[in-house]
């Protein structure tokens, strides 16, 4: 596991410049891609490059790693709408070559596909991921099966309590998300995490020293060949 600790700013660039690259490397790259606020200067540094011709997402895959359940796909508070908001909708990839996971519907169907889909792509060249402040990757609650592939799961009530800043209440926080699991995770070829800011430092310190342990899910990136932890000075403070 290598460790990166600086501003959020500059490691915002860095993991964009990751997948600049990997892009640059491989143009029909599978890209796994996370929602929150930690990867959005990420997001927008990508749509910059792009925009100055320094990457183009024409011939690029991606599949994000989780979904409220209940929520279309066009309510604001979606992962969907997110995505599209935040980065498909500036970069110049083809929409029907975003998967993200369904929240109505058939969404049981969708998500029972999601892991053979991702196989059938060629698998995720570079993963993004945020933290959760109870250690959480994607809706990977504690106590999640470190061999699980994408389900339906409750949500923690720190979650809904984190969560709950973007919605206008708290009752309207969905209870129950779909997501790729934690094996579906590792599965990745190459993996980044951001995290910023002092509610992310406990999660930090059991991603990166604690011991491997199914109620700290993010302590599974310890067994993966190829993870990148890009961190602020207030995330990692509790690991100096
Ligand atoms: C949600 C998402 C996670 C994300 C986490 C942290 O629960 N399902 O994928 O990592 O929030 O979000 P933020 O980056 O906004 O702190």
């Amino acid at each position: 596991m290598k460790i990166v600790v600086n501003t959020e700013e500059k490691i915002s660039q860095m993991i964009a410049e990751d997948f600049i690259a990997v892009v640059n490397a491989k143009p029909n790259a599978v890209l796994g891609l996370a929602t929150g606020t930690s990867p959005l200067q990420v997001y927008a540094d990508l749509a910059k490059a792009n925009k100055e011709g320094r990457v183009s997402f024409k011939g690029v895959t991606t599949f994000n790693l989780d979904e409220y359940v209940g929520l279309e796909g066009t309510h604001n508070q979606s992962y969907r709408y997110f995505m599209n908001e935040n980065l498909f909708n500036h970069i110049d990839i083809d929409k029907a070559n975003t998967n993200v996971l369904l929240g109505v519907g058939d969404y049981v169907t969708f998500m029972n596909q999601y892991d053979a889909k991702i196989a059938a792509a060629g698998g995720i060249d570079i993963q993004i991921l945020g933290i959760g402040s109870d250690g959480h990757i994607a809706f990977n609650e504690p106590g999640t099966p470190f061999d699980s592939l994408t389900h339906e799961t409750q949500l923690t009530e720190q979650t809904i309590k984190d969560n709950s800043r973007l919605f206008n209440d708290i009752s309207e926080v969905p209870t129950r998300a779909v997501t790729m699991g934690l094996k579906s995770i590792m599965n990745a070829r190459k993996i980044v995490l951001i995290a910023t800011g002092k509610n992310k430092a406990k999660a930090v310190y059991g991603l990166i020293k604690g011991p491997k342990t199914e109620d700290m899910p993010c302590s599974i990136l310890q067994d993966h060949p190829d993870v990148t932890v890009y961190v602020d000075e207030d995330a990692y403070s509790l690991c100096k």
